[in-house]
């Protein structure tokens, strides 16, 4: 007795799928559209990162050859180094408006006689003055109290003064000043 045997045949292929059916590696006539589409995005891709990396890379090799300047400064003429006698101050004010308290707080004649900081309270703004019986700048609004360096030791204000630089040039005493937005 023999075994009937009935041919197969594979099943119709499934309309609602859009790709071939498994196992079958038959090209359609949009495969070839789609794969150049595919390869051109993943190009794009490619040449995008690649620009922000270097793109990155120039902007930091830039800022290390090209570092940017810090801002222009000048000296100014303040007064006679003895027109300040040691233990006082003398209010000063900038081109650009900055008010400076300038103590002098030795005796030697030379800048390091000398302190300039800005007279503006770092809390709220209240001038500040040289106390010299007290060695220390005083702000009269909250009691802020700042040590000989301008550094805050009492009181609300938390930041130190900002200073300046100073020199002594024949017995004539100058500011370092900014000289950005000045004519
Ligand atoms: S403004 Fe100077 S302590 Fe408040």
């Amino acid at each position: 007795m023999s075994e009937e045997v009935t041919p197969t045949t594979p099943p119709p292929a499934d309309p609602s799928q859009d790709g071939p059916a498994p196992g079958c590696h038959a090209e359609t006539p949009a495969d070839p559209e789609r794969r150049g589409f595919l390869g051109s995005l993943s190009s794009l891709a490619m040449a995008g990162g690649l620009a922000a990396g270097y793109g990155t890379f120039g902007c930091f090799a830039a800022r290390y050859l090209y570092p940017a300047h810090a801002a222009a400064t000048g000296w100014m003429f303040v007064c006679e180094v003895g027109r300040i006698a040691p233990g006082e101050a003398l209010a000063y004010k900038l081109p650009d408006g900055a008010k400076v308290v300038i103590a002098r707080q030795g005796s030697s004649g030379a800048a390091e006689d000398f302190v300039a900081l800005s007279s503006v309270c770092p809390h709220l703004g209240c001038q500040v003055h040289w106390e010299g019986q007290n060695s220390r700048f005083f702000c009269p609004c909250h009691n802020g109290t700042f040590d000989p360096s301008g550094n805050p030791t009492g009181g609300p204000p938390k930041e130190p003064l900002p200073r300046y630089p100073l020199k002594v040039e024949d017995g004539l005493l100058f500011i370092e000043v900014p000289l950005e937005g000045l004519a």
